[in-house]
């Protein structure tokens, strides 16, 4: 059985590996230097059974890990490792090389192999490869958990994305260096199912088929990326008509023609998917008029089992004065709110979200924002696995309760290319070194400015609330202030900011 995790954290277990032929179909795949490379094997023996030509190209780490005469073998192909070989610049050449696929996959694509991809460096055969494709690119990346989190890859995977590169989500487990997380090599039937997508082979059998696991299972990234132009000129997201998923078909990026794709994501497009109506408020002239702002607010819940859950003390009432603030200030507000017991205030369109993951899903859902203020208190951690009845009490042992880490919807957005909000704004609730952790915060997560704020009193549930607006030129120090005109003088400066851009 298959899994396709997905950004949405979506799920499908479906057997795809047999159902339909790829007959006809080439890919260049190559396979660079990780422990994963194994499974690269296994991927070629599946393209094979599936009818697909494949040929393989070796980097110099990948040969560490696996040999060129297994990817022979198993290719039928022979396999390519050097940029220098002098018969096939004769025969073929480097270029034709990669353009006589009809897909390039990089499988497995390590930290230093995307960097380099979404640096446009070409010192070896696949770097060259894959600058001078004019094939679909499709990396599936595999590595350790921190050096999947880290900015410097976060950064090139948005790059990467933004270049019309389809970039899977890699699975979450325990890795080979002992440390669990999101980074390992997805399985191959399930980069197998990847592949169908991107070559838009044919489905068979309905209940089954492969459209229908595209259907349920795209990730928003595969998506082709807006110009910033265009990301400007789109009518609001309510004014697309949203195909049907089923007429939509495979939301694939196409090299060259991404940028001029329109948007084709109907989840990530459509904002008002769970949102509420919007709280009527009087028609507003104020300094944020025409500017979409997008705040989160309140505390997440990570379930434990149907009854019980893991959460903080946000009540969410900082959050939801920004959103009244700005919507005073005349922004067209989206407010994405975890589970809080407060009215959602005049002219604001809210979203309800429980779980980090779910909030992280509303979040990207309801991009683009000019400004966005993530001031949430997004629990770190859930779960790893969620029981479906309730847990009962067994002998005198307590239950063990192993947590993952949940994603940073902050950094996410700060790493969101193209749509990556002009103004982005966070927060840092602190006990101690305030400003030293927000200004490293700030930089850590890109965000613009960091609100930090001395969270050792009652200011979680509270309502007064002592700031210090943290941004590259420096830092602001508020007074204590009840959180409304917190929210009132944030406003203010964000008003202000936007109009000296
Ligand atoms: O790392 P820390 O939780 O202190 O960062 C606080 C900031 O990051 C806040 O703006 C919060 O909304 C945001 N955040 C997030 N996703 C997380 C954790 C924090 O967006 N998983």
């Amino acid at each position: 059985m298959a899994s396709f995790i997905t950004q949405s954290h979506c799920t499908v277990t479906t057997p795809v590996a047999q159902i339909c032929t790829m007959r006809g179909r080439r890919i260049l795949l190559i396979v660079g230097g990780g422990i994963a490379a194994y499974k690269a094997c296994e991927l070629v023996r599946l393209i094979r059974k599936a009818e697909g030509a494949v040929t393989c190209v070796l980097t110099e780490g990948g040969a560490k890990f696996v040999t060129a005469m297994s990817l022979a073998a198993l290719s039928e192909n022979p396999v390519h490792t050097t940029l220098w070989d002098l018969k096939d610049e004769v025969e073929m050449g480097h270029i034709q090389l990669s353009r006589q696929a009809d897909l390039v996959v990089v499988c497995p694509a390590t930290a230093d192999l995307l960097a380099r991809m979404a640096a446009g460096i070409a010192d070896d055969l696949a770097t060259t490869l894959l600058l001078a494709t004019d094939k679909p690119v499709m990396a599936v990346p595999a590595m350790n958990v921190r050096m999947w989190q880290h900015a410097a890859t976060a950064r090139n995977v948005a790059r990467l994305r933004d270049d019309g590169v389809a970039v899977m989500e890699p699975d979450e487990g325990a890795m080979a260096c002992g440390e669990w997380g999101p980074g390992r090599l997805p399985e191959p039937e399930t980069i197998l199912a990847g592949i169908r997508q991107m070559l838009d082979a044919e489905p068979v059998a309905a209940e089954e088929s492969f459209a229908a696991l595209s259907a349920s299972t795209i990730p928003r990234q595969f998506a082709p990326a807006l110009d910033e132009d265009e990301t400007a000129a789109a009518p609001p997201a309510e004014a697309e008509p949203a195909p049907p998923l089923e007429a939509s078909g495979l939301l694939l990026p196409k090299k060259g023609k991404a940028r001029a794709a329109p948007p084709t994501d109907p989840d990530a497009l459509d904002r008002n998917v769970d949102a509420g109506p919007i709280a009527e408020g009087p028609p507003n002239d104020g300094p944020l008029r025409g500017c979409h702002v997008l705040i989160t607010a309140g505390p997440t819940h990570e379930p434990i089992d149907p009854v019980r859950y893991i959460a903080n003390r946000s009540s969410g009432r900082q959050g939801y004065a920004i959103a009244a603030a700005a919507a005073r200030a005349g922004a067209d507000v989206t407010l994405v709110s975890g589970p809080v017991a407060l009215p959602t205030p005049p002219g604001v369109r809210r979203i309800d979200v429980e779980s980090a993951r779910e909030m992280a899903d509303a979040v990207k859902a309801s991009l683009p924002a000019d400004v966005a203020i993530m001031v949430a208190a997004v629990a770190d951690w859930r779960t790893r696995d969620v029981a479906a009845d309730k847990m009962k009490k067994r002998g005198s042992a307590p239950p063990a309760l192993i947590l993952t880490e949940n994603p940073d919807i902050l950094a996410n957005v700060g790493a969101s290319g193209r749509l990556r909000p002009q103004l982005l704004i966070g927060f840092a609730a602190e006990t101690e070194n305030v400003i030293a952790n927000a200004t490293e915060k700030r930089k850590r997560k890109g965000a613009d400015w960091i609100i930090a704020n001395d969270v050792s009193g009652d200011v979680m549930g509270g309502h007064a609330n002592t700031v210090h607006i943290v941004t590259a030129s420096g830092v602001e120090s508020l007074p204590q202030l009840p959180k409304d005109e917190v929210a009132e003088a944030l406003v203010d400066r964000i008003a202000a900011a936007l109009a000296a851009d």
